[in-house]
């Protein structure tokens, strides 16, 4: 089955052979066709719903697999064990299974904000949890992701056209710092948690203890110390259950799950520039990212 078929005249093909779809105004993936984005927007959601969100390369999969151990809601894989809706990709639920799904359910969204599964997330009944990593690590992965690879973009440019693109926001998913600023702009709603990938990493356990917190879940001592030793990037490589095998090979997928591989792709006058551009968007923000 081609998974891209679907209304097969709103694909369109950019530089260097990037294919993508404009999706209300945002450069999305093939995949994010209108029939599966529709069907997440309407998703009528409840109060035990959990959905992670993030723009891509920025610890999704991580989150994801701290949020099935935290909550014990395991499927026979990692990527099996919550639904995303807007992709025709992993598409394997319809509206009617939906249903009958064990609670609480867990939904992944690479969306920007007033793209949001569920409709407006600080009036939905259930939770966000929002993800972000430092920009430069996510271009940087996200290129890795992408260059040579033929399962989303197909794209064959090099590091500094990708560059470009990712600045200018034309890559899958839309400008970072739009998608970034979106969610932080809600992160004091109470059914909304901002997480960092480099506290994450750095403070895993008050991170975690924090995301269980806002989940409303009591787990006893010694499930945290085993959650908290089986979460890390080798534990899970080598885990049968998160290696996401159904998915690609580990290594095609991921780096190394560092703060800083994006040093070994910037130029001293790339990231100069980079710098520059941050400081415009990002500064009156009040967000603030580790970059090494
Ligand atoms: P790198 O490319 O820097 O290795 P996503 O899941 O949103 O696609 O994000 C992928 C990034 O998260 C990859 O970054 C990947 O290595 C990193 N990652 C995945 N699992 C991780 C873990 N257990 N610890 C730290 N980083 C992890």
């Amino acid at each position: 089955e081609d998974l891209h078929a679907e209304v097969p005249e709103d694909l369109q093909i950019g530089e260097h052979g990037y294919k993508y779809r404009i999706v209300d105004g945002r450069v999305m993936p093939p995949y994010i066709t209108p029939r599966c984005y529709g069907l997440s927007r309407r998703i009528e959601t409840r109060p035990t719903d959990i959905c992670f969100v993030s723009y891509p390369k920025s610890g999704t999969t991580w989150l994801s697999y701290i949020i099935v151990l935290l909550t014990g809601n395991a499927g026979p894989s990692l990527e099996r064990s919550f639904c995303w809706l807007e992709s025709s990709w992993t598409h394997p639920i319809n509206e009617d299974e939906l249903g009958s799904d064990p609670k609480p359910r867990l939904f992944k969204s690479h969306m920007p904000y007033d793209m949001a599964l569920g409709g407006v997330p600080h009036q939905s009944p259930c939770k966000y949890i929002y993800i972000a990593r430092n920009p430069k690590d996510v271009c940087s992965s996200y290129y890795y992701f992408e260059s040579n690879k033929s399962w989303s973009g197909f794209y064959d440019g090099g590091w500094d056209h990708w560059l470009q693109m990712f600045q200018d926001g034309k890559v899958h998913r839309g400008d970072w710092f739009h998608h970034v600023l979106s969610w932080w702009e809600y992160r004091d709603a109470d059914n909304i948690l901002f997480l960092h990938y480099e506290h994450l990493k750095r403070n895993t356990r008050a991170e975690l203890e924090k995301i269980a917190k806002f989940l409303g879940l009591d787990i006893p001592l010694e499930r945290m110390d085993e959650i908290e030793g089986s979460i890390g990037f080798s534990a899970m490589k080598n885990t049968e259950f998160s290696a996401m095998k159904g998915v690609k090979e580990f290594g095609k997928f991921f780096r190394k799950g560092e703060i800083g591989s994006w040093k070994e792709y910037f130029t001293v006058a790339q990231n100069d520039r980079f710098d520059a551009l941050y400081q415009q968007r990002v500064d009156s923000s009040g967000i603030d990212f580790i970059f090494e």
